[in-house]
């Protein structure tokens, strides 16, 4: 089996404390910082922005794993690429032109990844898959940390392993939403390699003991 990585999500940190806490989920053992992005308007939620995600680069070794929950993500790739992003997936349900977008993420040297809301068919990624890194199957409807995890995502998570093994992808296969220690193991067994984390590590007191428990329950 793969080695599980853990992204901590920062929209459940404490943003006064942002590089505090930062440093404390990359001692923790974290693999990847997750940046959650909204505007509003694909989302109910207003999150951060390109300037945070540059301050981040500055305090941080973890590669910076960026979430566009955003309508028009084709105008704020460049920004987000020169602040320093290792990842950038947007969603399906709002990119129109989905092609053209991976196209653009890639050509500011950034990796590209995709993602689905949970009522979206794993279908509407057949044409693009083989052009994707980072595969990001969303397990509660976006918009908020601490939402409950949709179950029937497990069978959707198989599915896509099934998928990128197919192909023989290199894409990493990420879940994010409601993930908690108790869960894991089975997000996992359905071959998920990297768990975003938000409420689970960061309303947890000891951060990288829960990291090390959400990897560890990938483990027979
Ligand atoms: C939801 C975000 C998630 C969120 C996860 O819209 O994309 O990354 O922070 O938070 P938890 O782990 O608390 O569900
Ligand atoms: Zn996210």
């Amino acid at each position: 089996t793969r080695p599980a990585r853990i992204a901590p999500s920062i929209l459940s940190a404490d943003f006064a404390r942002l590089a505090d806490e930062v440093a404390a989920v990359e001692r923790g053992g974290a693999d990847f910082l997750h940046v959650d992005v909204m505007d509003g308007h694909f989302v109910p939620n207003l999150t951060v922005g390109p300037p945070i995600v540059e301050s981040l680069k500055k305090v941080t070794k973890l590669p910076l794993d960026v979430h566009l929950m955003i309508t028009n993500a084709d105008a704020f790739i460049p920004e987000f690429a020169a602040a320093g992003a290792s990842y950038l997936t947007v969603h399906v349900e709002a990119c129109p032109h989905l092609h053209r977008t991976v196209q653009l993420i890639k050509e500011h040297g950034v990796k590209a990844g995709v993602t689905l809301n949970p009522a979206t068919s794993l279908r509407t990624l057949d044409e693009i898959l083989p052009d994707v890194d980072l595969v990001l199957i969303m397990s509660v409807n976006p918009g908020f940390g601490g939402q409950k995890f949709i179950d029937h995502c497990l069978q959707k998570v198989a599915n896509a392993r099934r998928m990128l093994d197919q192909i023989h992808s290199h894409a990493l296969l990420e879940v994010d939403g409601g993930i908690k220690v108790d869960n894991a193991g089975r997000i996992l067994a359905a071959g998920a390699e990297v768990l975003v984390a938000g409420s689970a590590v960061f309303s947890s007191p000891d951060y990288g003991a829960t990291i090390a428990a959400l990897r560890a329950a990938g483990q027979p």
